[in-house]
């Protein structure tokens, strides 16, 4: 690792790298990725083993707290986390102000940038105790308007939350449960639900983080900064990817149109791309990828349903991992691939699912945006570039061009 500080001190000379391949933007504690492993850490705990046993307020305390909370902590977290899940009536209103139509991560992006005209009493970067309630309220609140924003696009009204729920059972009952009508939560798809919000957690400098790190290294408030990241997770090379996953898998439909896809996805006059594939850090499998295969078969099971989606999933992995082209660039199914399969099983409109990623994420952000406020090392972010213009030329007036 070469500190380029250093060198750009002593010579002038920086490097050019964009898309940052090769560029550290910070020292981070959080989460480790060995890509060419398949290796994923948070805080030194491997994904698998914390989707096979921890909750969603664990990973969340873990990430925040750099250790696992014993019972008493987690305990007192999740009551601080429950405590904070209602939103201001007044931000009802701010909703209604969006076409019935809009797709809901639009309204997430305005909401949650919204939020710190709401709470600006937790807006003063400078103020532990206001950075700590900040923190709380976002993780508390994105449910809250993630379901929202649900109810709103499907003309229903917004449930409040019920805070004799888990964090996700009170997320799903806000988002399918009806008013006046008694709402079950399925323990087994909160169970699903839980680990597929751990699976999305955080994952060190990725596109939608390191700009919640850039917005915030200005000194702009985190609810902005978490807004954001919300609005760089949508494109589809990133979050949106999920949506864009189970999408593809609707169009070739039956195993049968995979080979065409998939020569598709290899024709370099072709835009088109195996969505739910490839990553700029996995060269292996995504470790995510792994458990999310594996939870949707048991959510198929709990809901006693069958999509045939996921065998052509099955089989388009199977078939893309035996093709030349992907193995020697090293393109493996990432977790947006099976997803959204699972998603759908559940209920969720396609729409919803990026809104799910900036759900689970936004715990990622606001630890991330937190280690960048207290790095004594921290700067404004600026990155540099390379000029290619034209070289200094005179004005000429509009009558003589
Ligand atoms: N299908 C077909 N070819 C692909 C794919 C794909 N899904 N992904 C990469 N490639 C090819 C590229 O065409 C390129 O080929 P070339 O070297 O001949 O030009 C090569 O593999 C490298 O691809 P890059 O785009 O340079 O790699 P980068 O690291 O910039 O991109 C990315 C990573 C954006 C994830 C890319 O793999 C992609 O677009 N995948 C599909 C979208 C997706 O699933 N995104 C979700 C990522 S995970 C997440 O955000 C949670």
């Amino acid at each position: 690792v070469v500190d380029i500080r250093k060198l750009y001190a002593q010579t002038g000379a920086f490097t050019y790298d964009p898309g940052f391949t090769s560029t550290a933007s910070c020292r981070s504690e959080l989460t480790y990725i060995d890509g060419d492993e398949g290796v994923l850490l948070h805080r030194g705990y491997p994904i698998g083993e914390l989707a096979e046993n921890s909750s969603f307020m664990e990973v969340a305390y873990l990430l925040l707290n750099g250790e696992l909370p014993n019972q008493g902590e987690l305990s007192e977290f999740t009551t601080t986390i429950t405590r904070h899940t209602m939103v201001h009536e007044q931000l009802a209103a701010f909703f209604r102000g969006f076409r019935r139509d809009a797709h809901p991560m639009a309204i997430m992006c305005g909401v949650v940038g919204a939020l710190s005209a709401f709470y600006h009493d937790s807006t003063d970067i400078h103020d532990p105790v206001q950075r700590t309630i900040a923190s709380h309220r976002l993780i508390a609140k994105i449910p809250t308007i993630a379901a929202m924003a649900y109810k709103y696009s499907v003309g229903q009204p917004f449930l409040y939350p019920d805070n004799s729920l888990s964090y996700t059972g009170n997320f799903l009952r806000m988002t399918f449960g009806v008013p006046a009508e008694p709402y079950e939560v399925n323990p087994a798809v909160e169970k699903a639900m839980d680990r597929i919000f751990i699976l999305h957690a955080d994952h060190e400098q990725n596109a939608s983080t390191s700009t919640v790190r850039l917005a915030g290294s200005s000194g702009a408030n985190p609810f902005a900064c978490i807004a954001a990241g919300i609005a760089c997770l949508w494109g589809p090379a990133h979050g949106g990817a999920n949506e864009a996953a189970l999408n593809m898998l609707r169009e070739i439909g039956t195993p049968e149109r995979i080979p065409e896809f998939i020569a598709r996805a290899k024709d370099k006059n072709d835009p088109f791309r195996l969505m739910g594939f490839g990553h700029r850090v996995y060269k292996n499998y995504d470790p995510r990828a792994t458990v999310m295969q594996k939870t949707v078969r048991e959510v198929f099971d709990a809901l006693k349903v069958n999509d045939p989606l996921f065998e052509t999933a099955l089989r388009l992995e199977e078939i893309a991992l035996n093709d030349e082209y992907f193995v020697e660039k090293k393109l493996f199914p990432n977790v947006d691939f099976y997803s959204g399969v699972i998603l759908s099983a559940i209920g969720f409109p396609t729409e919803m699912f990026t809104v799910l990623f900036a759900l689970a994420r936004t715990v990622g952000w606001v630890a991330q945006w937190n280690e960048m406020i207290t790095d004594p090392d921290q700067k404004i972010g600026r990155p540099r570039q390379l000029y290619t213009g034209p070289t200094q030329r005179s004005y000429v007036p509009v009558e003589q061009r």
